[in-house]
C-alpha cells in the first residue's frame, strides 16, 4: 500500500462490466490513526482556524496555493457525491469595491436590528475585509446539480447546503495550513451580488470569503475578544441517549479536551 492509495487505487481498478461499479476491495487502504505529530498538525488547524477580518496583508495568493485550497475544498463531502459547488475566484479591485457596497449597504440595516449598547457594540466591529484581502471567492450551491432525484436528498432537500458548508470548512483549515486567514461574509443581499459576478437566477450564493495571508491571528473567537458573544461549554451542549439529558459520565472528558488559549497558538 503507498501513501496515496485511494487514488492509484482507483486509476488501476476498472470498472466491472457487469455491474458498472469497481473492485470495492482494491479501492481500500488501512485507515489507522495518524502519528502524533499528524495529529497535533490536524488539531493546530481547528484550534488555530479563526475567521479574518482585519490581519490580512496585501501579499499575493499564488494560484498553486489558491489551487490547492480549492482542492480542499473539492474534496469535501456532499450528499450523494452531488458536489453542488462552484466558486468565483474575484481578484478585480474595482468589483471587490462594487461587493463592499453591498456589504456596507446591508451592513447599516443589520445595526438597526439591534438595540442599544448591543447595536453601539455592533457599529463598533470589523466584519469584513473585502478591500484588504487581496482575494474574494464566491462560493455557490447548484441546487440542480444531480438531478431530479439525488441520493440522500429524497427526504432532507436542504443538505445539498450543507454539503457546500462543508466545502466552505474543509477550504478554511487548509487556508489556515497554508498560512492563510480566511473571513466569512454573509452579511449581504446575496439576490443584488448575482448580477455582480453573474451568477445565473437558480444558484444559491453560499458565502463570499475574504482570503490573504495573515501574520498574525485571534487565539479564540474575535468576537468573543470583543465581548460580542461566548463560546458555550460544550457539555451544556451533549445530552446523553435523549434531548436534554446530561452528558453525565462523559461531561468529566469533554471539559478535559476543552480548548485553551495556548493550544489555538501557532
Ligand atoms: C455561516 C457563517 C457566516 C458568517 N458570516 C460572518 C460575517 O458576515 N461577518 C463576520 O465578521 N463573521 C462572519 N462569520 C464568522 C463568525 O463570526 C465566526 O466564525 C465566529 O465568530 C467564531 O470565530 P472563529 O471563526 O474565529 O472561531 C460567519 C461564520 C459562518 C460559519
Amino acid at each position: 500500500m503507498t501513501d496515496e492509495p485511494a487514488r492509484s487505487g482507483f486509476a488501476g481498478a476498472p470498472p466491472d462490466a457487469t455491474t458498472g461499479t469497481r473492485d470495492a476491495t482494491s479501492l481500500r487502504a488501512p485507515a489507522g490513526p495518524f502519528s502524533q505529530a499528524d495529529r497535533d498538525a490536524l488539531w493546530r488547524a481547528i484550534m488555530g482556524r479563526r475567521d479574518v477580518r482585519n490581519e490580512f496583508t496585501a501579499r499575493p495568493v499564488p494560484d498553486d496555493v489558491l489551487a490547492r485550497i480549492l482542492t480542499a475544498a473539492h474534496c469535501a463531502p456532499s450528499v450523494g457525491l452531488s458536489q453542488p459547488w462552484n466558486f468565483v475566484v474575484v481578484r478585480d479591485e474595482a468589483k471587490r469595491r462594487e461587493v463592499h457596497e453591498l456589504f456596507s449597504h446591508a451592513n447599516a440595516e443589520a445595526a438597526g436590528m439591534f438595540d442599544g449598547q448591543r447595536q453601539a457594540l455592533y457599529r463598533s466591529l470589523k466584519l469584513e475585509g473585502i478591500l484588504t484581502a487581496p482575494l474574494g471567492v464566491c462560493v455557490t450551491c447548484d441546487r440542480t446539480r444531480g438531478g431530479r432525484v439525488v441520493l440522500g436528498r429524497t427526504h432532507q432537500p436542504d443538505v445539498d447546503l450543507y454539503s457546500v458548508a462543508c466545502a466552505i470548512q474543509n477550504l478554511w483549515l487548509a487556508a489556515r495550513a497554508e498560512g492563510l486567514g480566511v473571513g466569512w461574509v454573509s452579511i449581504f443581499d446575496t439576490e443584488e451580488l448575482k448580477p455582480l459576478l453573474g451568477v445565473p437566477e437558480h444558484i444559491v450564493i453560499m458565502a463570499w470569503l475574504c482570503i490573504g495571508y495573515v501574520d498574525e491571528l485571534f487565539t479564540s473567537p474575535e468576537l468573543e475578544a470583543r465581548r460580542w458573544a461566548r463560546r458555550l461549554p460544550l457539555e451544556d451542549l451533549v445530552f446523553d441517549g435523549v434531548w436534554g439529558e446530561p452528558a453525565g459520565d462523559l461531561a468529566p472528558a469533554l471539559r478535559a479536551a476543552a480548548p485553551d488559549q495556548g493550544q489555538a497558538k501557532g
